[in-house]
């Protein structure tokens, strides 16, 4: 019994094995040729079958997305494009697909809509296009372990319900057992959640990052990698309510050390896909290539999307502190008009998607690493600088994405921290087991996050990242 995959790898090795293969149809031409693939990989095995040798019950059966399993012998393949092909001996239908249901989805066989894949979110994991994404999401996910394994991080689970907000940005999704029809209220009309299960107000995760800071002042260093929540009602092709975040945490480490650290990890992940994808690549760069065709000149890009890789992996990264980017942002002409539709007026404002694009895919046309941005617009544990007003904050930003990555050095002195929790409104008690990492041998820290869906994006140059998540969760959409 081989995977499709281990048997086309090992090709005319096997000649004249009795090989058993299983799958689902992809196609069934002349009566003669089925086109099977279980999902092993990119490329289908084709199975000859003698039409004399099968009842006609049977051949009748043999319809797209049918499962089957196959006894049969290997043979040189005199088809383009394959080395070897199966012999069929014996056919044994798993399950039967009537042919004028299998017309009403996705899994006809022609060129459907991503539009229409997410539809059937539940059937799209058949398709090439869909099949070839997740096969990549997998070998990132799994280099992401790698590397940090290989560089003596300690992976550590932080909780999903959590009761405090890390980025203080108010975008929770509350977590209650309350009864909805009878929810108790105390005298003055709020909810009263000490009668809530855990006696308090909880919510589900938006960040590992402030347990994951306190595993990191005893183990020096970790990573954490799991679901986060955003109730964010952005309905973007950039943003979901539930991604996947991976948030190393480094003690000792300044925010010079994790920029470093930022980019090698990108750069190792991206080449493990290459060197483990390269089916999975070839196709979707020649989707990307035909997408490309169809776009106005003045939106397509430059570069397919191996050469975009291939760039990445032998760039340095440019490093620019906020200030320098705002000084390049207001001379720059972005387009004809020579206006951004949100203008940069001064110092201090928060950035556009529009105005890191146009630095990384415009100004410098290299991902860029942004730093040192005001204290305002970042969250409270980011390490204030010297001068008073920023603090040492990063973003990179990827060309096609915008940012990948946020991450920060944390402000490790106490006096410094608690202040900064009283401008932001946030109530120190809440805090308390936080603040305690300060106050016994508080170290120097930094860490960032990163948005695996986002990193899939670019590697698998899809435009949306609802096609980069088998069931994605977005403002009213949990259909699956
Ligand atoms: O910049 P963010 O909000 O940073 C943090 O949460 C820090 N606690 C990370 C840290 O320093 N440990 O989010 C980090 C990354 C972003 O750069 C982006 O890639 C991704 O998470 N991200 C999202 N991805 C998909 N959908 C959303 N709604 C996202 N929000 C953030
Ligand atoms: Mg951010």
């Amino acid at each position: 019994l081989y995977s499709i995959k281990e048997l086309l790898k090992k090709g005319t090795q096997c000649l004249n094995e009795k090989v058993t293969v299983q799958g689902w149809i992809r196609s069934f031409r002349s009566n003669q040729f089925i086109a099977l693939n279980d999902g092993s990989g990119q490329k289908n095995l084709q199975i000859v079958l003698d039409y004399n040798n099968f009842n006609t019950d049977l051949l009748k059966q043999l319809t797209n997305a049918t499962s089957i399993k196959v006894n049969g012998v290997v043979a040189e393949s005199k088809g383009a494009g394959q080395e070897i092909e199966v012999i069929a001996e014996e056919i044994e239908i798993y399950g039967y697909a009537n042919p004028e249901e299998v017309q009403e989805t996705i899994l006809q066989p022609k060129k459907h809509s991503l539009e229409k894949l997410r539809e059937q979110a539940h059937l799209r994991f058949r398709t090439n296009t869909f099949s070839a994404i997740m096969r990549v999401r997998n070998a990132l996910s799994f280099a992401i372990h790698k590397y940090f394994n290989e560089n003596n991080f300690c992976y550590i689970n932080t909780p999903i319900i959590t009761g405090s907000d890390a980025e203080g940005a108010g975008e929770m999704f509350t977590v209650t057992n309350f009864n909805l029809n009878n929810i108790p209220k105390s005298d003055n009309g709020d909810i009263d959640f000490t009668k809530d299960f855990f006696s308090k107000k909880t919510s589900l995760t938006v960040s590992g990052q402030l347990e994951g800071e306190a595993a990191a002042m005893g183990l020096g260093k970790i990573y954490t990698f799991g679901p986060t929540f955003r109730a964010e009602n952005s309905n973007t092709t950039r943003h979901l309510a539930e991604f996947w975040m991976v948030e190393p945490e480094i003690a000792f480490y300044d925010l010079d050390k994790t920029m470093w650290l930022a980019e090698d990890f990108l750069k190792y992940c991206i080449k493990y896909a290459i060197d483990h994808c390269k089916d999975d690549l070839v196709f979707l760069n020649q989707r990307f290539e035909d997408e490309q065709k169809q776009k106005p000149k003045e939106e397509k890009t430059e570069h397919n999307l191996l050469e975009k890789l291939d760039f990445v992996l032998n760039n340095s990264f440019v490093k620019l502190s906020y200030s320098k980017a705002i000084e390049i942002l207001k001379k720059s002409k972005p387009n004809q008009k020579g206006k951004f539709k949100y203008p940069i007026e001064k110092w201090g404002a928060d950035l556009q998607s529009e105005h890191e694009r146009y630095l990384v895919e415009k100004h410098f046309k290299s991902p860029v690493i942004l730093y040192d941005y005001p204290a305002k617009i970042k969250a409270f544990y980011m390490r204030l600088n010297e001068d008073g007003k920023t603090v040492r904050a990063m973003d990179v930003l990827f060309p096609g994405i915008g940012e990948i990555i946020g991450g920060s050095q944390r402000e490790e002195r106490l006096d410094i921290l608690k202040n900064k929790i009283e401008d932001f409104n946030i109530d120190e008690k809440e805090l308390w087991w936080y603040l305690d990492t300060r106050k016994y041998g508080t170290v120097p820290h930094s860490g960032f996050g990163l948005g695996l869906e986002r990193l899939v994006l670019f590697v698998t140059g899809m435009g949306n990242i609802r096609d980069v998540i088998p069931f994605p969760r977005t403002p009213n959409n949990a259909e699956f």
